[in-house]
């Protein structure tokens, strides 16, 4: 299994090129079950997550075909990938897939919205949390669909003429129960109207792409959300948005060992929460023609308070890497998760780099320590292990992190992007 060992102690200079957003592009591409034309999409990351839903939606009938050149436009590693669903030969999304990738339960909406029926399996917790899906299930009951649970599937079956449209509020802001009632939506009788709807960039980018197929959508990016069904929807180009989550990360790894690095192809609007934070902690940061530039020229870092929530609020998925970032401020802070009930397993990662961190329910206090030492260290998720990648660029000596799979399901060359930059990081395969 792949490693990644890490000399820390250099600053980061240069340029990174932000890739496109993995969290955009796996609903993007579940969309393509929605018509039986050709959604293009561009920009899309060559991910590990990427990868299993080509399989996935290969196994529902997708015709897949990836354009292999690289889009040189800067330093981007972007592909161009076709998606073409003339027939869906299979309703089901088995076990042995969906447990592999959460985000493969969201096909439930677009196989329920042009085929009637879906069986798909329920994916089962995960590593941050129980992560139920009852939101998705009363959204789409909200719809007309008929839902049994039958051996650890979820059957859904529309109502004979397909789903009706329909006012429905979220008692909670859920990110892919937004994406799936608004996909199932796009083709169902009638108006529905979304209400408590999740307003992350993510959301709004799978809307515009929605509408470019057809879809008649208004209101994506606040927390009502309309659609008017409509009975097909054709074919598009989409170009997915930048990740705003890699942003974060390098912009915290540039805070974090100091330096200055232009973050290129990205957009801060996406990000501003967190930007504000990084900048509160020292780093300076600024929009430039291709992107933003953060800076962080001496000066220590400061402690920051944050809380995460639903957009704009701070991201879940910048938590650990802030944490990774105060672990060496110059003072205390406090980090409130509010979204996932157990997204806390890089503490002790980041305590055998020596950080001083303390729990008690959903806060983390971290007392800021002067300098970590590098060490082994393993972790359980994607964000948790770039918060360790960051802390062992600022920490003296080496550091190895093992599972490198998790990386590579959300971050892009992550290695070859770093090292760039004046950073000691490579891959050891064993
Ligand atoms: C998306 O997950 C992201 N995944 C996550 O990123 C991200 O952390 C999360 O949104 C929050 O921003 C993708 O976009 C592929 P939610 P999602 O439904 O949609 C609860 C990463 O590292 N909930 O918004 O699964 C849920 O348990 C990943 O890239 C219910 O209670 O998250 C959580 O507490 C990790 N019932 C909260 O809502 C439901 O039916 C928000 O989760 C659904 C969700």
């Amino acid at each position: 299994m792949d490693r990644i060992r890490i000399k820390g102690g250099n600053e980061l200079n240069g340029v990174i090129p932000i890739s496109g957003a993995k969290n955009a592009a796996l609903p993007l591409m579940i969309a393509s079950l929605l018509t039986d034309d050709t959604l293009t999409l561009e920009n899309v990351p060559h991910l590990a997550d990427v990868e299993q839903l080509i399989r996935i939606l290969g196994n529902h009938g997708v015709d897949i075909s990836v354009n292999g050149r690289r889009e040189r436009q800067g330093e981007s590693y972007a592909r161009t990938i076709h998606f073409t669903c003339r027939n869906i030969v299979d309703t089901t999304a088995p076990y042995e897939l969906v447990s592999k990738m959460r985000a493969s339960f969201w096909v439930i909406g677009p196989l329920l919205a042009r085929e009637g029926q879906a069986r798909v399996s329920l994916p089962g917790g995960c590593a941050i949390g129980t992560r139920p899906v009852d939101l998705f299930i009363e959204g789409l009951k909200a719809l007309g669909a008929e839902i049994e649970i039958d051996s650890g599937y979820i059957n859904a079956t529309a109502p004979k003429g397909g789903l009706i449209g329909a006012r429905y509020v979220f008692p909670k802001v859920s990110v892919g129960a937004t994406h799936v009632l608004m996909m199932a939506a796009t083709r169902a009788r009638g108006t529905t109207v979304i209400g408590n709807a999740a307003r992350e960039p993510e959301v709004v980018d799978l809307a515009t792409c929605l509408n470019a197929m057809g879809a008649k959508i208004s209101g994506a990016g606040t927390s009502t959300i309309t659609i008017e069904g409509v009975s097909t929807l054709s074919g598009a180009r989409h170009r997915v948005l930048p990740d705003r989550i890699e942003t974060g990360t390098y912009a915290m790894a540039v805070a974090m060992t100091g330096g200055d690095v232009t973050l290129e192809g990205t957009d801060g609007a996406l990000l501003e929460t967190a930007l504000e934070a990084i900048r509160r902690a020292g780093a300076e940061i600024t929009k430039t023609e291709s992107g933003l530039r953060v800076v962080r020229n001496g000066g220590g870092i400061k402690p920051v308070d944050v809380v995460t929530d639903p957009f704009p609020g701070f991201p879940t998925d910048l938590q650990a890497q802030f944490m990774g970032l105060m672990t060496k401020s110059s003072g205390v802070s406090h980090i409130t998760e509010t979204i996932f009930e157990n997204r806390f397993m890089h503490v002790q990662e980041l305590a055998r780099l020596g950080a001083r961190i303390s729990l008690s329910g959903q806060t983390a206090k971290i007392e800021g320590v002067p300098k970590l030492k590098g060490a082994p260290v393993m972790a359980t998720d994607l964000r948790a292990s770039v918060s360790l990648v960051i802390a062992g660029l600022a920490a003296e000596g080496e550091t190895m992190v093992s599972r490198v799979y998790h990386l590579d399901r959300g971050f892009e060359r992550l290695e070859e992007k770093l090292t760039r930059c004046g950073a000691i990081v490579e891959r050891v395969s064993e």
